[in-house]
């Protein structure tokens, strides 16, 4: 089996990279975790990465005057650790039609919600202020629009009574990381691909 390798997008804490990096360690898991990239330099995720031993680089968006600049670097930065697939992990850019369409197919991501339900932010507060009694993670195909790809896994949780939205955050939490490992499988050894029509 040619294992995939793979690129992780953070900007923050990195419990999913590390979910994933930890996964990815033993031989079997049909990806690798070749770089992980992140647009903060001060990213606490860096860290973990780096005492991983795998690759780290910061494409800071500070440092570009455009979106469409900035995702350019960010695609060459891909394609010169010769990436097969890119997992977004916290990573908290929008990036612009030209660099999706090129991963497209092939770049994932992480949402605290059970899509199609509370796209964008502050997933856990709107879950909690609607009533709702279940929530959840979920891990898309990303394409242009906002948390709209294709769902390749999903997992629920209940919401429980006098949840705020920081204990709601770490039962979803909790769920994720198993979620990413088990939706990048699929993805990385051919068992779910988005069809080309979506
Ligand atoms: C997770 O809740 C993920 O679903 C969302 O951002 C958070 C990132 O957490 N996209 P971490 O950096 O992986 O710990």
């Amino acid at each position: 089996m040619q294992r995939k390798r793979v690129a992780i997008l953070i900007s923050g804490r990195g419990s999913n990279m590390r979910a994933l990096i930890e996964a990815a360690r033993n031989p079997e898991y049909p990806a690798e975790i070749v770089c992980v990239i992140s647009n903060r330099p001060g990213a606490a995720g860096l860290d973990f990465a780096k005492a991983a031993k795998i690759a780290t680089q910061v494409v800071d968006h500070k440092q570009y005057s455009s979106r469409e600049d900035f995702d350019a670097a960010l695609h060459q930065t891909l394609v010169s650790h010769n990436v097969d697939l890119v997992c977004c992990a916290g990573f908290m850019r929008v990036m612009t039609p030209a660099i999706l369409d090129h991963w497209r197919g092939r770049m994932l991501n992480i949402h605290p919600s059970l899509l199609p339900a509370y796209k964008g932010t502050h997933t856990h507060e709107r879950a909690i202020a609607d009533g709702a009694k279940h929530h959840g993670a979920s891990v898309h195909f990303v394409t242009p629009e906002l948390d709209s790809g294709p769902v390749v896994a999903q997992v629920g949780v209940p919401v429980l009574p006098g949840d705020t939205a920081e204990t709601l955050a770490a039962r979803v939490l909790e769920v994720e990381h198993p979620l990413y490992v088990k939706a990048l499988a699929l993805v990385a050894s051919g068992t779910i691909h988005m069809s080309t029509s979506v």
